[in-house]
């Protein structure tokens, strides 16, 4: 069976996570603060902050952007359904917005026109790892007074005009899960360069505390901490962070690696007319997170058919990305014309993509289409 995804952990990560707990420091500690700092370094931010997940580095986002009650946030609905979540754990409501069908990120001119005077934030989705227009929707942000926040849960090491996702807003939120390019088995990254920002996100996400327990382990003199807000348990572990810096370490390799297969892909399904191939728009790079494929009308088999097909060739495959207002908890949230995106979930497929498959892999995987075509 070929998996969808498989994350590339090797010795030097059970290393790490082994000598970890050996030093008896085991939860957010000195591997956290060096992730921390290597982390920034990658994605060229000033400061970055280690959290349990990325549904909880968008949570934390939310609350320090100051969103709650009554607001709107402008989101996709075509994401994982964690980008809508994060926006009702604050009170405010999610405004689903298309996507464009080149890259299957937000559209501008529809999120524009969703605008209203409870609009908040831009919640701009980087879907697959494929960048979204930051720039664009930096400047709408300025234009009307909103916040841009990142979901680049998929995107580490994307890059967007030539500087790394997460080198360009206030608040970017990366995830480490398994189905990710580096992982730490669950785990998430919030980069910024606002030194206030970055000082709340450290502040909620241990309870509020006024001190943290590695100043108060190293202090000389008793310290007693205070808790100044209603903070959330959010801490990435140190074992975690162990694994993480290693992974970081072998992220570049792990980069030239997917952007090979993906250009395998690209090569040998490019000659097939009823598949769209996805494609990096002018100034963008991807790691690929994600390989999907979209079935145009005239494909001989539909989306279903074709995963079926797959996994009795051995195949693992997933249905194209969701959208979130036809899933059962946002269905009685209101109603919603998003024609682009619900078109893009019901015929694409994601094949699978990941660092250790081979090139006989990927010719299998192509044969399955091929021998449709
Ligand atoms: C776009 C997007 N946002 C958020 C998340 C949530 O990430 P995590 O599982 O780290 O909470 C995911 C995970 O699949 C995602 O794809």
């Amino acid at each position: 069976m070929i998996p969808i995804a498989k994350p590339y952990l090797g010795k030097e990560e059970a290393q790490a996570a082994h000598d970890t707990i050996l030093t008896g420091w085991i939860t957010q500690g000195p591997k956290v603060a060096e992730f921390e700092k290597n982390f920034a370094e990658f994605v060229g931010s000033k400061y970055a902050v280690a959290v349990s997940n990325c549904t909880t580095a968008l949570h934390l986002s939310m609350i320090v952007a100051g969103i709650g009650l009554g607001d709107e946030v402008i989101c996709p609905s075509m994401s994982y359904i964690a980008t809508a979540n994060s926006i009702v754990y604050v009170g405010a409501t999610p405004v689903f917005a298309e996507i464009n069908k080149k890259d299957y990120n937000l559209n501008i001119e529809d999120v524009e026109k969703r605008i209203t005077s409870k609009t908040k934030a831009i919640l701009l989705v980087h879907q697959m790892g494929m960048p979204g227009d930051i720039d664009g929707f930096k400047q709408l942000c300025e234009k009307h007074n909103l916040v841009l926040i990142e979901d680049a849960a998929c995107a580490i090491g994307s890059e967007y005009r030539g500087a790394k996702i997460g080198s360009h807003s206030d608040y970017v939120c990366f995830s480490f899960h398994p189905r990710k390019v580096i992982s730490t088995g669950d785990g998430g990254m919030i980069s910024t360069s606002n030194e206030k920002v970055y000082n709340k996100l450290k502040l909620y996400r241990q309870h509020g505390m006024s001190i943290n327990d590695r100043v108060r382990h190293e202090s000389k003199t008793i310290l007693f901490e205070d808790h100044l807000v209603v903070g959330y348990n959010y801490r990435l572990t140190d074992i975690q962070a162990a694994v993480g810096i290693e992974q970081l370490k072998r992220l570049p390799w792990i980069i030239v690696e997917r952007q090979k297969l993906a250009k395998m892909y690209h090569e040998l399904l490019s000659g097939i007319d009823w598949l769209e191939l996805p494609n990096e728009q002018e100034g963008c790079f991807s790691n690929y997170q994600t390989y999907s494929v979209y079935l145009k009308p005239n494909a001989p088999i539909n989306r279903d058919q074709l995963m079926q097909l797959f996994l009795e060739n051995g195949i693992s495959t997933r249905r194209g990305i969701m959208t979130s207002h036809r899933e059962t908890a946002y269905k009685n949230k209101g109603t919603w014309s998003l024609p682009v995106s619900e078109d893009a979930a019901d015929n694409s497929i994601c094949l699978p993509l990941w660092v250790g498959m081979t090139e006989e892999d990927v010719m299998g995987i192509v044969a399955v289409i091929g021998d449709l075509a």
